[in-house]
């Protein structure tokens, strides 16, 4: 009865709840032992009206105190996402499923060594993993979302697409996702960093939410719809999402699962090559944009958009022509496409976080022990370390992940793009700066 009452969200019908149950309560009991002990005495009949009136009361004050004690709770499970069973640095998982989920995704389900807890992640954060791959030199890193939000956090699952090598491009495929696929079972290790990110939902929002999403672009959408269905029903979401056919679509059915359970969830599938096999699986024929979303939402809200870059670029310009703030559109890009390096491309112009960048610089990797000058036409300072044989790790080379942070001990840095990831004091990510300072000494 008492998990019953604190369902009830609204503190006074809570109060009053409680209150009725004890006057009915206490009336009963009263009734009775008056009945029991002296039932003539008119005393009697006073001091059971009296502890009637007295427990509505102690009743009344109960049920708001329940409810204090309830909000705190979700402000508990709120704090606990980013406090308890945090690790530092690498902790082991072992992979305990692997599941195809399409064409080109798999699932892989991760629970930690040492059996013990994990803490819970904000829907739409990822984790990062560290992979030795026999044919690399170093391990390799690299960062993907969470696609589930079960009930218990008693696992991670990541959903990784196989990468091809790019069309018309003598280079290897994607190194971390195949190895992943081809060479990563049930039973296999993979350490991992705790979950991260800043492409968060906050999900006890009122305001409609529109997820958007196209290829592997699915997986932070995934956490992201399961936490409100299952944290606040209340809240209307929009799940678009657009892919080649059936065979390329993953998590078709937990999607219209979901949707089954959540009357405010609204699922969208949109193929731009249906099959024949597909027809009764997908809502429309084309490629995701904005104006199919203008067709589908038409109330305020916050739009959530993860996939390709030119899919997410012509998104994002649609939504700004549609009049849709700045403020109210959050994306994760899954890195920048790479180049291919040659020698002649000359870096673009920086622009800082109020730091101008500088034409050339004295570099002193103080771990690896070389001084180096870095011109503008070396790149960021990643680029410029990797070509002199230094490696330190990175991921997304975005600006996203955090993987490159490193310790600056003298000198600045100027970015080259706005970061996301939460870069520590002290500290700059590599990947997208560039000198900033005649001289930079950083600990790499
Ligand atoms: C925050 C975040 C979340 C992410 N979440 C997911 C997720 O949920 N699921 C997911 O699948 N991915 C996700 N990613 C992307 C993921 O981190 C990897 O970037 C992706 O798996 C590719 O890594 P890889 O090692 O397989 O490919 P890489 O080895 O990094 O290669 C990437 C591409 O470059 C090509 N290439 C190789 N060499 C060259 C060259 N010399 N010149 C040009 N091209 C070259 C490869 O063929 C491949 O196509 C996420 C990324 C970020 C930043
Ligand atoms: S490699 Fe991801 S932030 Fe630099």
């Amino acid at each position: 009865m008492l998990e019953n009452i604190r369902r009830i969200q609204n503190p006074i019908l809570r109060s009053f709840a409680t209150a009725s149950i004890t006057f009915s309560v206490v009336t009963i009991v009263s009734g009775v032992a008056i009945g029991l002990i002296n039932p003539k005495d008119k005393s009697a009949g006073q001091v059971g009206v009296y502890s009637s009136l007295l427990g509505t009361g102690c009743g009344a004050i109960f049920g708001l105190v329940l409810t204090s004690k309830a909000s705190k709770k979700t402000s508990v499970s709120t704090e606990s996402i980013s406090n308890s069973n945090i690790w530092k640095d690498w902790r082991n998982f072992v992979v305990v499923r692997k599941i195809k989920e399409s064409e080109e995704i798999t699932s892989f389900y991760l629970q930690p060594e040492d059996k013990s807890e994990i803490p819970n992640f904000q829907p739409g954060q990822f984790l990062t993993i560290k992979l030795d791959i026999p044919e690399q030199d170093k391990p390799v890193i690299r960062t993907y979302s969470l696609s589930d939000y079960p009930e218990l956090c008693t696992y991670y699952r990541l959903s990784i697409k196989r990468e091809p090598a790019p069309k018309g491009l003598d280079v290897p495929p994607g190194t971390a996702s195949n190895f992943m696929h081809d060479r990563i079972h049930e039973g296999s290790l993979i350490p991992a960093k705790p979950p991260n990110g800043k492409f968060v939902l906050d999900v006890q929002k009122s305001i409609a939410a529109v997820l958007i999403s196209n290829g592997v672009g699915i997986t932070p959408m995934m956490s992201m719809a399961k936490a409100v269905t299952r944290l606040n029903p209340n809240r209307p979401i929009w799940f678009v999402h657009g892919t080649r056919d059936g065979r390329f679509h993953a998590f078709r059915n937990e999607v219209s699962e979901l949707a089954q359970q959540n009357p405010n969830l609204n699922v969208h599938f949109r193929y731009s090559r249906p099959t024949a096999e597909d027809e009764g699986h997908y809502h429309s024929v084309g490629y995701v944009d904005a104006a199919l979303i203008k067709e589908l939402v038409q109330q305020e809200a916050e739009y959530f958009l993860c996939g390709s870059p030119s899919f997410m670029q012509s998104i994002m310009q649609g939504l700004k022509e549609l009049g849709v703030p700045e403020s109210r559109v959050f994306f994760e890009s899954f890195g920048k496409p790479m180049q291919v390096v040659s020698g002649s491309q000359s870096a673009p112009a920086t622009i800082g976080e109020g730091v101008e960048g500088v034409q050339e610089a004295e570099i002193v990797f103080a771990k690896s022990g070389q001084t180096l000058i870095w011109n503008q036409r070396d790149g960021s300072i990643l680029e410029f370390a990797e070509a002199n044989d230094i490696n330190p790790p990175f991921s997304c080379r975005a600006g996203i992940c955090g993987t490159c942070m490193c310790k600056i001990n003298a000198g600045e840095v100027a970015y080259q793009e706005e970061p996301t990831a939460a870069i520590d004091e002290g500290s700059v990510l590599i990947c997208i700066s560039q000198p900033g300072s005649s001289r930079v000494v950083l600990d790499i």
